[in-house]
């Protein structure tokens, strides 16, 4: 396997593990609001935002450090991803919020956006052959997405027949 392609595939797992934790730690509580911890800190979407655009101004200049040219090759950035990735999830429940949720999937959205989507636009508009690493990239935040709904339906789910 592609080794670029296989980081993002052990990235998908992790997240798709932790999302599977949280869901079966946090039916246990009363609360099952998503963008919340039942305890402590109350999750305040203003703060959050704040934060993970001091993530995303973090992973902005790292990012300017990559070559032009490199930006939509994992190899050159995935350590950025990572620091990235590693900032959304410390400051959202730093500040009392659930990681993920959708402010924080959203943001992490449009930071896609921003700086792959020339890099998918490129190959569909040259119908090049798909890049397997580009493919993935662009199928993360659907992923995401598909996660959230998935585990938003489960959880329900789980709370009816403990209701
Ligand atoms: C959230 O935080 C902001 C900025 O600190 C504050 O102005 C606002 O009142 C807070 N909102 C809630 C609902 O606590
Ligand atoms: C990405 O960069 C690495 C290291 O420079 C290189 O070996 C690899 O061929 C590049 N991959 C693509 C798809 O350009
Ligand atoms: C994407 O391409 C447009 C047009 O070539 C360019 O203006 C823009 O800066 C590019 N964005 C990134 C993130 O490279």
């Amino acid at each position: 396997m592609d080794p670029n392609l296989h980081t993002l595939f052990k990235l998908c797992l992790i997240f798709a593990n932790t999302l599977m934790t949280r869901g079966l730690s946090d039916t246990d509580g009363a609360d099952l609001s998503f963008t919340q911890w039942p305890r402590l800190l109350q999750c305040n979407q203003t703060v959050l935002l704040l934060e993970m655009e001091r993530c995303g101004e973090r992973f902005i200049i790292d990012m300017n450090r990559v070559q032009p040219d490199d930006r939509c090759n994992l190899t050159h950035f995935i350590r950025e991803y990572h620091v990235f990735s590693f900032c959304t999830e410390m400051n959202t429940e730093r500040v009392g919020c659930f990681w993920p949720n959708p402010v924080v999937e959203r943001f992490i959205i449009s930071i896609h956006k921003h700086f792959f989507s020339n890099c998918s636009l490129e190959r569909v508009l040259f119908a090049d052959p798909p890049d397997d690493t580009l493919t993935l990239l662009i199928l993360i935040p659907v992923f995401l997405t598909l996660a959230m709904v998935v585990l938003v339906v489960w959880c329900s789910k789980r709370s009816d027949i403990l209701a």
